[in-house]
């Protein structure tokens, strides 16, 4: 049996950040309109089923841990979520996935196969490595798409979530120095608060297309990781005020009481 095994306080709320499941696809699709509203930009199953599978290892939940719980942390890379879509809609609460792309090139919104294809060139599926037709140096890693459930707001899970992947993604192999994102929705203040910049360079034609396919107030937003957390106290991009431990290494985090409406959903 584990060593680090929690026992979830009945009055306390934790949150678990862990790798995503193809179970959790379907969740993630189905309440898609909570979090992008709009319908340009509405991807259909095949296309965030292919986000998954092109690179799971960049792929990760945050989750609500409901009242007694347990999770095992040490064997949280062979977490499976349940296959039952009314309890997963309940507990998650948000998603990251990310994939190695092209720098300063986005992939298409809702375009299952631009992604296999593209991703496919760059990456040896066999291995989980670059392939040798790529140069490491135009490779950088894209965040295809992070969001936090409504409900899950304002908690500071979008910026602990990044913080924990990118920090996760580090260690592995391949690692890349240059991560990218598309932000939507006015977003950028989010991502601006954890070290990125918006790329003012890109040319007027990527300009036009971003505003046309992502909405006018998407901007490209990029971090040079290793560059930016050695700047940092305790190498992390972020530090989160209402935790107990700010443990990066760790995917539970413990709220206690703050986390008021996410705890009426426990309750459910
Ligand atoms: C953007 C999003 C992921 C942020 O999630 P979150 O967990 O609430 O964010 P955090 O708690 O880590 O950060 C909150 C901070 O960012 C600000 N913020 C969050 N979303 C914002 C937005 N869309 N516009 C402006 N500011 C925003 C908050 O006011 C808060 O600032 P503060 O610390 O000064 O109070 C979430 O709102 C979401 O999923 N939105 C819809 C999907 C989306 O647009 N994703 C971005 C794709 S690039």
């Amino acid at each position: 049996m584990s060593e680090i095994i929690e026992k979830i306080k009945a009055n306390e709320i934790s949150v678990l950040i862990r790798p995503m499941h193809i179970n959790d696809v379907n969740t993630i699709f189905t309440v898609q309109k909570e979090t992008f509203p709009a319908d340009d930009l509405f991807e259909c199953y095949e296309a965030f089923e292919n986000k998954f599978l092109v690179y799971p290892q960049g792929c990760f939940c945050v989750e609500l841990i409901l009242d007694g719980e347990i999770v095992d942390q040490e064997n949280i890379h062979t977490y499976e979520p349940s296959s039952d879509l009314e309890l997963n809609k309940k507990k998650l609460l948000g998603h990251f996935f990310s994939h190695p792309w092209a720098k300063g090139e986005f992939p298409p919104l809702n375009n299952a196969k631009a992604i296999s294809d593209g991703v496919g060139k760059i990456i040896d599926k066999s291995t989980g490595e670059l392939t040798s037709d790529v140069n490491p140096e135009n490779i950088m890693l894209y965040l295809n798409e992070i969001a936090v459930r409504p409900m899950g707001r304002g908690f500071n899970l979008a910026r602990l979530l990044t913080n924990r992947v990118l920090h996760h993604l580090s260690k592995q192999s391949p690692s890349f120095d240059h991560i990218g994102l598309v932000s939507v929705q006015g977003s950028h203040v989010v991502w601006s608060s954890i070290g990125f910049d918006i790329d003012h360079n890109i040319p007027q034609k990527k300009r036009d297309y971003l505003s046309k396919n992502y909405g006018e107030k998407s901007c490209y937003m990029k971090l040079d990781y290793s560059k930016k957390v050695k700047t940092l106290k305790n190498n992390q991009l972020y530090l989160c005020p209402n935790l107990r431990t700010n443990n990066v290494n760790s995917g539970l985090y413990h709220y206690g009481k703050l986390f008021k409406e996410v705890k009426r959903v426990s309750k459910l």
